[in-house]
């Protein structure tokens, strides 16, 4: 199907008290209609930079640098101005976040603050919008929408704000759902209705979806594609099913490797494996591959060289220089951790 977002070596600088620095390097990535991709890495490997520069809605003041090209039905969000992009955030391209009462205001109810939103971007009264709202609070599986439309935020518990907000995203039927962490604050159990939700959601109403998470477990249950990224670069992309089953970059496969497994006979004082080092400041510059420092494979060429991507065999999309010579197995990198 063809992709109804078109990233392309998209670059990001942000003014800092030293001057420019670079946040995202050479991005690119696919979103069809219906489908799911999936952006994983580390805190601070710049998903919600990604998606900040989609809906352009950056920390930069306007001094920020945006370079490449982001094309979304077939038209360049970079070239558009501030106006034009205020018509297509909330109408086209929605977002929600991790925490829904950052973006609820607890001053107005959820009737009034869901209508606000569908009034901007539709001429129609209140009563017709509020039907609407009601609609779509239904749609998201809310019991006595008419009641909650008269609640205010404090009311409601964190997964009916989390449901409330995917409805206020819904609600003007957006080609593009942007959710940043939606489910980090939530239970197991209401993370799992939420993310039923939005895969439902996606299905049925044809939006393309871009579900941030640095949890590689919700990332795998929910999306069609994954992109998984480190220090501003994409490292490896592809279906999520192959990426998952034959994961060939190092940092992807020890990002798998420190998922914590859910066993009765794990013994007291085994330990959960933990990337060694931290993901390296944006500031800090680098001659070779981001994620040499902390790479149990890198060679003297991920030290000095930058790799470029490569199409394995598998058919992902990989950023190593490395990635064939680099044992396959998830278990090797637990070996080498003990080693060292
Ligand atoms: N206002 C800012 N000015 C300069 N740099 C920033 C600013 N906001 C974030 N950054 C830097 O941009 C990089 C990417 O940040 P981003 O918020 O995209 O990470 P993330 O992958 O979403 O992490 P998390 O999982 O913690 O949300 C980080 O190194 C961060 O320090
Ligand atoms: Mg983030």
């Amino acid at each position: 199907m063809e992709p109804i977002l078109q990233i392309r070596h998209l670059s990001l600088s942000l003014p800092v008290k030293k001057g420019m620095v670079s946040i995202l390097h050479d991005v690119s990535l696919d979103v069809a209609p219906g489908q799911i991709l999936g952006l994983v890495g580390e805190s601070g490997s710049g998903k919600s930079m990604t998606a900040f520069a989609v809906t352009r809605l950056l920390p930069g003041g306007g001094h920020e640098k945006l370079g490449g090209s982001i094309r979304f039905c077939g038209e360049e969000l970079t070239e558009k101005s501030e106006k034009d992009m205020q018509a297509i955030r909330g109408r086209d391209i929605s977002m929600i976040f991790q925490e829904p009462m950052t973006c609820l205001n607890p001053v107005f109810t959820i009737g009034r603050q869901m209508t606000d939103v569908i009034m901007t971007h539709q001429k129609i009264s209140r009563a017709e919008a509020m039907k609407k709202a009601e609609d779509m609070l239904a749609s998201v599986h809310i019991r006595q929408a008419a009641d909650v439309l008269r609640c205010y935020p404090y009311e409601l518990s964190g997964g009916m704000r989390q449901r409330v907000m995917i409805g206020i995203a819904l609600s003007c039927r957006p080609k593009l759902l942007i959710a940043d962490e939606p489910t980090t604050a939530l239970d197991v159990t209401v993370q799992a209705k939420i993310l039923y939700l939005i895969r439902e959601a996606c299905r049925r109403l044809g939006t393309a979806v871009i579900f941030i998470s640095h949890d590689l477990g919700v990332i795998s249950q929910i999306c069609d594609t994954v992109a998984v990224m480190y220090s501003g670069h994409i490292v490896e992309a592809g279906k999520a099913a192959d990426v998952f089953e034959t994961p060939e970059h190092p940092y992807t496969r020890a990002l798998m490797a420190a998922v914590p497994k859910f066993t009765v006979s794990a013994a007291a004082g085994d330990r959960l494996f933990a990337i060694p080092g931290i993901v390296p400041d944006p500031s800090e510059a680098m001659a070779g591959c981001r994620f040499a420092p902390r790479c149990p494979f890198a060679t003297e060429i991920c030290r000095t060289a930058p790799p470029s991507d490569t199409l394995t065999g598998a058919g992902h999309l990989v950023y190593c220089h490395n990635w064939q010579s680099a044992a396959p197995a998830i278990g090797v990198l637990r070996g080498k951790e003990a080693e060292a």
